[in-house]
């Protein structure tokens, strides 16, 4: 018996599900749903089965024919969750499962109607990555292997169901409505995902629609526009995408990432409604996981850059490919400075800060960090330095053909990489990036006009003039490069020039807040309260808690402000605040 990925109960000696068939009634009274998951195995097969299952209430377990199955359900492991083990008769191939979540479910959340922008009607979404899928259905909840499914949501009649998956129809029936999806490509179960709501679409493009709240449509449909063109740009740089169509979910506030490439329709948060399209890389970013992530997967958290690092490497290409080097640069150079955060912040676990991870007993949602997908970064571009741009792209090209529909290690990404760029690896000393802490001494930096520039100002106020051309990046640069010690007056002399504390673009916010508030600023704390309470998204949450946390000040504020605002955060959000409130 072997079990392959640390976070799983999988053992790779037992049979594999090919498909699942799902269907839940979604009750928003009770949060709960009540459902019904059939698998299918690749091969009849008689002995244990192993599923994972967190928070289920498992009802009963019964063969093809409808003959009960005996099973059981261990005590929950705080990380793993509970192993469910059915024991099969022998010629047994398929089986259903009978359950329903419970509220606390880790991968929903649940939104009353005064949480959502109507204000009318309830909301329910998932976000399943990375171990939370079996906190819906129990399922080999292992990016290792890949399932297709066929899924019936049952809502109430004034809603929509959407998935990250293709939809067949919609029947109503008395007060309720079932939406039937289908997802035919075989995907990990972290990509398992849906959403219910009072929602509406508009069309982008011939292969893109975007769904939001009515109220937040207009703006969703003006920001997302160009998703067509970097469909395009991806495609002539990663080949033809796979999976039919790139729709877009603006979510409720409370979404706890930038976005998730869930497949078919990328989960995004609302904060990058901008108003100018500023903050789209994370659509980049989200849409290049259609190839790096989803079509060719970790496999295992433990291999997580494989992922996040590679995605990051095509953002950014796409980025350079719409808006020019310069604008990818100042990304990279961003993307730098929250890597040496990240490092700092795991000083203390600097097992952590190498790409390729040993998680046996730790938490994937506590050991996620920048590092997988800067230093990432960082590793790809030293070997497209050192292979060069025509020779990496083949490389790219032969990477995503040969596991596409696939997932894989750290290992077998050396020996793909030795076979097809010899000498490579040792040439930018991948070790170092691979398996030592902190960041290789000759990585590469980002260099560009704009970036020396803005180098030159450190410290200063720049007049109206200066940035009359400059970008969100760029202020968020400026921003974080001013020195530890800029006194207060600086602050209000910012502020009264640009008005930043009014900034629409969510991270020049953030960026600027947690700046003035660690210097102790006054007038920043109003709105970092005020902003904690609208927002729920991770990335913002953890520095405003942070900054708040680490000041003898403001503890106790930020504590209170936690206890009543943690209803409004997603389950996942809610976990990593406590954590940081926990350690300051
Ligand atoms: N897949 C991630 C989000 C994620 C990671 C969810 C780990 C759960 C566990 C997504 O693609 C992502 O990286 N989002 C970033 C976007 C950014 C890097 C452009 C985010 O949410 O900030
Ligand atoms: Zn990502």
């Amino acid at each position: 018996m072997a079990r392959l990925d640390p976070h799983s109960y999988n053992d790779d000696t037992q049979p594999e599900t090919e498909t699942l068939d799902w269907k839940a009634r979604v009750d928003f009274r009770t949060r709960r749903l009540h459902a019904e998951a059939t698998l299918t195995l690749k091969e009849a097969s008689a002995g244990p089965l192993d599923l994972d299952t967190r928070d289920l209430d498992i009802r009963s377990v019964v063969d093809g024919q409808g003959h009960p199955l005996p099973f059981q359900v261990s005590p929950p492991e705080p990380i793993l969750g509970s192993r469910l083990r059915i024991q099969l008769p022998s010629g047994v191939k398929q089986l259903t499962v009978r359950y329903r979540t419970s509220p606390e479910a880790s991968a929903l959340q649940w939104l009353t109607p005064s949480q959502t922008a109507g204000g009318q009607h309830p909301f329910l979404y998932s976000q399943c990555q990375a171990i939370h899928a079996r906190s819906v259905v129990p399922l080999q909840d292992t990016p290792r292997l890949r399932i297709r499914y066929r899924a019936t949501l049952q809502v109430p009649k004034a809603l929509k169901a959407v998935m990250a998956a293709s939809f067949v129809r919609r029947e109503e029936h008395g007060v309720e409505a079932e939406e039937h999806y289908e997802m035919p490509q075989p995907v990990p179960p972290y990509l398992l995902a849906f959403a219910v709501g009072s929602l509406a679409m508009r069309t982008l493009g011939p292969r893109s629609r975007v769904w939001a709240e009515p109220e937040l449509l207009e703006d969703a449909t003006e920001e997302f526009s160009g998703v067509d063109e970097m469909l395009r740009a991806a495609e002539s740089l990663f080949g033809p995408y796979d999976w039919e169509r790139f729709d877009l979910l603006t979510m409720p506030p409370s979404f706890p990432y930038g976005g998730m490439e869930n497949p078919r329709l990328t989960f995004l948060t609302p904060t990058l409604i901008a108003g100018d399209k500023s903050l789209v890389n994370v659509v980049a970013h989200e849409l290049a996981h259609s190839w790096t992530g989803n079509l060719v997967t970790n496999a295992s958290a433990e291999h997580f850059w494989l992922n996040e690092g590679f995605t990051v490497f095509a953002e950014r290409r796409i980025l350079e490919a719409l808006a020019g080097p310069e604008v990818a640069a100042l990304h990279a150079a961003l993307g730098r400075r929250s890597l040496d955060e990240a490092m700092n912040h795991f000083r203390a676990h600097p097992q952590l800060t190498a790409l390729r991870t040993h998680l046996d007993g730790v938490d994937p949602d506590e050991a996620f960090s920048q590092v997988p997908y800067e230093k990432g970064y960082l590793l790809l571009r030293a070997m497209e330095d050192a292979a060069g741009r025509e020779a990496f792209d083949g490389f790219l090209r032969r990477y995503l053909d040969t596991y596409r529909f696939r997932a894989l290690t750290t290992e077998e990404f050396i020996t793909f990489t030795e076979k097809e760029l010899p000498g490579v690896l040792a040439k930018v000393n991948a070790e170092a990036y691979l398996d030592q802490p902190g960041v290789p001494a000759h990585a590469p930096s980002p260099r560009s006009k704009r970036l020396e520039a803005l180098e030159a100002l450190k410290g200063k106020v720049p007049t109206a003039e200066v940035v009359k051309d400059w970008t969100p990046t760029e202020w968020q640069l400026f921003l974080e490069g001013m020195p530890q010690g800029t006194s207060r007056d600086v602050f209000r002399q910012l502020d009264e020039r640009f008005h930043l504390t009014d900034s629409r673009n969510s991270e020049v916010l953030v960026t600027w807040l947690v700046a003035a508030v660690r210097a102790g600023w006054e007038p920043a704390l109003a709105r970092a309260e005020a902003f904690l309470g609208e927002v729920g998204r991770m990335k913002y949450l953890k520095p405003l808690y942070g900054v708040l946390g680490a000041s003898r000040e403001h503890r106790a504020r930020a504590r209170s402000l936690f206890q009543q605002y943690s209803e409004r955060y997603h389950p996942i959000a809610r976990q990593g605040v406590e954590l940081i409130l926990s350690r300051s």
